[in-house]
């Protein structure tokens, strides 16, 4: 800064930079200073229009504006809007959905699309936490993506399964109970040697026949491969319901599956329960139809 102002008449405030840099004093342009005033008549209008001045509850929380507006009004508005659009848009679909039979809407490819596009939140909220994201499966849940179906991969199967839900039940030691450990072990390397393709073989004759002593041929067929789906899982593939672990296996076949003594599950049986979903689910005759095609085109669908 310099002491001595070489420019005294210029009215400049006596503050110098760097020898020649000064700070005047003229006004404002006019424009500025008008857009300046307009902005305090702005706020006039502005605090009596918009919700503005925060108030005490007592005295009615904040002050209203003249015209109600706030920003959940208006968000609450445009949402009515476009679900209002929405809803007409595809009202025709809906329609369809609700009157046509889930096997009709799997031959009209693009209604089948819409199906399947709006299922995905329902599927997410409803049954991915079972069956996994994209019917993946978990442990313990079935995978719904592939073609092993317990209950049948028809279009009129899957729905049944969702609307009234499905317990699968397998007794423990057998039809009858009374198979001994002995039985067990053998059963379960034939259950084994039937996954990997060998029932046949000598070696396992012995499992074989405790294999039809059990009655574990009723449900799980002869070869072990159900002959109707009615619950069972085949036993000759590599998709194991539960474990591909040999301890695993012998426990469900020592303890079944959902097997219960006055009431209560019994120690060591599996749970396996396909909750009903036709009071579960919001606009169930609707949504169980999309559920239903969703699942079938998973995939595995028949
Ligand atoms: C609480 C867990 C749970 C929820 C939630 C659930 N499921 Fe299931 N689901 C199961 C179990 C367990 C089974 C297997 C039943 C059995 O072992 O017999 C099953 C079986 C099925 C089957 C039959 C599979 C087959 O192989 O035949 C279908 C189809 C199915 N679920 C669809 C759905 C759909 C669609 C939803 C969502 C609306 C859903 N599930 C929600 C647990 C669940
Ligand atoms: C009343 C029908 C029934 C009988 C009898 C029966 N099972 Fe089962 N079995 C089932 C059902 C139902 C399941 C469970 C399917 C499910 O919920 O996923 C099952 C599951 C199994 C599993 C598990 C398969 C997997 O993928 O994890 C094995 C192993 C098995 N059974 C073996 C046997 C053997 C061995 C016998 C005879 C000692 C037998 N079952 C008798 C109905 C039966």
């Amino acid at each position: 800064m310099a002491h001595h102002n070489p420019w005294p008449d210029e009215g400049n405030t006596g503050h110098i930079w760097d020898e020649d840099i000064r700070e005047l004093d003229n006004p404002p342009p006019l424009w500025w200073m008008l857009s300046f005033y307009a902005g305090f008549i702005m706020i006039i209008f502005y605090t009596l229009y918009y919700p503005v001045i925060p108030l005490t509850d007592k005295m009615g929380g904040f002050t209203k504006g003249l015209t109600d507006w706030t920003q959940i009004n208006e968000y609450n508005d445009d949402y009515k809007v476009l679900k209002d659009w929405r809803v007409a848009k595809f009202a025709d679909k809906e329609e369809k959905l609700a009157s046509m039979s889930v096997a009709d809407i799997l031959k009209d490819d693009e209604l089948k699309s819409y199906a399947v596009a709006t299922s995905k939140m329902l599927f997410g909220d409803y049954c991915a936490a079972c069956h996994g994201a994209g019917g993946a499966g978990n442990p313990n849940f079935p995978v719904l993506a592939d073609d092993d179906w317990l209950w049948g991969g028809k279009a009129n199967q899957i729905q049944a399964s969702i609307t009234n839900g499905r317990v699968g039940n397998m007794p423990a030691r057998g039809m009858m109970g009374n198979l001994t450990d002995e039985d067990i072990d053998h059963v379960t390397d034939y259950v084994v040697a039937l996954s990997e393709g060998k029932g046949n073989d000598a070696q396992y004759a012995a499992g074989k026949a405790v294999f039809a002593k059990g009655m574990c041929l009723a449900c799980h067929g002869p070869t072990g491969k159900p002959l109707a789906p009615a619950g069972a899982a085949n036993l000759t593939d590599q998709v194991w319901r539960f474990s591909s672990d040999r301890e695993e296996i012998k426990n469900v076949i020592t303890y079944g599956v959902n097997v219960k003594k006055n009431g209560e599950y019994i120690k060591g049986t599996r749970q396996a329960i396909m909750p009903a979903f036709k009071e579960r689910l919001p606009n169930p005759e609707v949504n169980i139809k999309r559920l239903a095609v969703y699942v079938h085109e998973l995939g595995g669908g028949q």
